[in-house]
């Protein structure tokens, strides 16, 4: 983990909130590469949801959220971790996170504390005039899912999905951005017939492993964790978790939940009308039926399946999995990032051989422009001088080719293509180059 963390502040990928002033705690922000990487997770997770399943439609809701969301869903009753306090050290942890050097005898009875953070909406600052920032984005699909419904004519089964910021009071944030205090999701809600939900459920495990593992997370870096019955969350009928071998022990990357009927039903109008199985609190506040007509004109309330991975967590496990030091000839090492292409946040470096030639500096930047042009992520200029410092900079942040532009490119108008993870050289003509480049990254 260090050398991950080192390596993260060292080339720009993450950077500690609010630095300057001694920082923010479990809290990051993401740097010139780390906001590439993050970029090209997401957009991976929306083409394989949204692009590739005709029955899955995107949203982008508000972070702000009325309370009442939050009462109906029973997050304001059940999010909460116990707290116990340190009488010797003074801190405050999370029951099950407590440092050794504190003794048992030490520790205050363990209370709850709701993970929701609280902020303040209009003018007038009272107990009514507040919102809750949300602590997952999947309320406000259930929210807006008779507007979803009734504008795209979805029939079951279809999804809804979403990537978006959420918040948790953590009262331990730690292991770098694993456990943070403001992080993103990418969550889909799959809404099915009751009945098929376990099949469902099962091939949705599935798919999350086979994304994942095209990610670059292998299948041998994975368990799956089958949540017993007494630490299901109040909504769910099952959960899988996919547990990845973070750096600091096995933990949890996505969870995949059968949440049944639970958050339809608990936000709906005329919950007697419905047949709800889940258990779900009398909702005297919605003004809206979140339920589907059958072929025979029965209301049904969808079951839901689902996905909900961690942006951050799958930022780790993929550097992870992607850092890597080899050794050499000659006994000198080499630190690389074999990121998967299309997840790597520079696509390729164009260098001039001679850095004040202005020939070679001139074709550079205009190869550079004609494979900016391809949209397949950034493409950087880089007029070090230095071939060998820049191929080991490129290696180190997992950018998939160097192509470097000398002298003979000027006569026959071909570069040099050095791949990062075989270092291999080889001679592509500047006619060829996009194809070559776009079979490279989307590999
Ligand atoms: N809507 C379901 C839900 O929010 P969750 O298991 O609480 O379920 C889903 O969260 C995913 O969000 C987790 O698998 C994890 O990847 C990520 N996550 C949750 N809390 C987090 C935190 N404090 N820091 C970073 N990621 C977190």
């Amino acid at each position: 983990m260090d050398e991950l963390v080192s390596l993260c502040k060292r080339r720009g990928f993450i950077y500690q909130s609010s630095d300057i002033y001694g920082g923010l705690q479990g809290v990051y922000d993401f740097g010139p590469l780390g906001v590439e990487l993050k970029n090209n997770l997401k957009k991976a997770w929306w083409d394989s949801m949204i692009y590739e399943n005709d029955n899955i439609e995107g949203l982008d809701s508000s972070i702000l959220t009325n309370p009442l969301v939050l009462r109906y869903s029973g997050h304001e009753e059940t999010f909460s971790d116990p707290l116990v306090d340190c009488k010797s050290c003074g801190l405050r942890f999370r029951e099950d996170q407590v440092p050794d050097k504190c003794k048992k005898e030490d520790l205050t009875e363990p209370r709850q504390f709701n993970l929701m953070f609280k902020t303040n909406v209009g003018p007038i600052e009272n107990d009514e005039s507040f919102a809750y920032l949300r602590p997952e984005t999947a309320q406000q699909i259930f929210t807006n899912f008779k507007n979803v419904v009734d504008s795209t004519s979805k029939t079951l089964p279809f999804g809804i999905a979403q990537i978006g910021k959420a918040f948790r009071n953590e009262i331990t944030p730690r292991n770098f951005i694993f456990r943070v205090r403001e992080f993103e999701q990418m969550e889909l809600e799959y809404f099915v017939v009751p009945g098929t939900d376990e099949e469902i459920h099962n091939s949705w495990v599935q798919d999350r492993l086979d994304w994942w593992n095209k990610q670059g997370v292998p299948m041998k870096s994975i368990e799956l964790y089958e949540v017993p019955d007494k630490e299901l969350a109040h909504y769910s009928k099952r959960t899988v978790d996919i547990m990845y071998r973070f750096p600091h022990g096995i933990e949890e990357l996505e969870g995949i939940a059968n949440r049944a009927d639970f958050d339809l039903g608990s936000h709906s109008k005329k919950q007697d009308d419905l047949n709800i199985k889940s258990k779900v609190s009398e909702n005297k506040d919605s003004n809206s039926k979140l339920a589907i007509q059958n072929d025979d004109g029965d209301w049904v309330v969808p079951y839901v399946i689902e996905p909900s991975a961690g942006v951050e967590r799958g930022f780790l496990a993929i550097l992870n999995e992607a850092y890597n030091i080899e050794e050499l000839d000659g006994g000198k090492n080499r630190v690389v990032l074999n990121l998967k292409p299309h997840l790597a946040p520079v696509k390729a470096a164009v260098i001039p051989l001679k850095k004040n030639n202005e020939d070679i500096v001139k074709l550079a930047k205009v190869v550079k422009s004609q494979l900016q042009k391809l949209g397949l992520g950034r493409i950087i200029f880089e007029n070090t001088g230095n071939i060998g410092k820049s191929y080991r900079k490129h290696d180190e942040i997992g950018t998939p080719v160097c192509i470097t532009i000398d002298f003979e490119s000027l006569d026959n108008e071909s570069v040099t293509i050095r791949d990062r993870d075989t270092m291999d050289q080889s001679r592509v003509s500047i006619n060829e180059l996009s194809d070559f480049i776009i079979k490279k990254i989307k590999s």
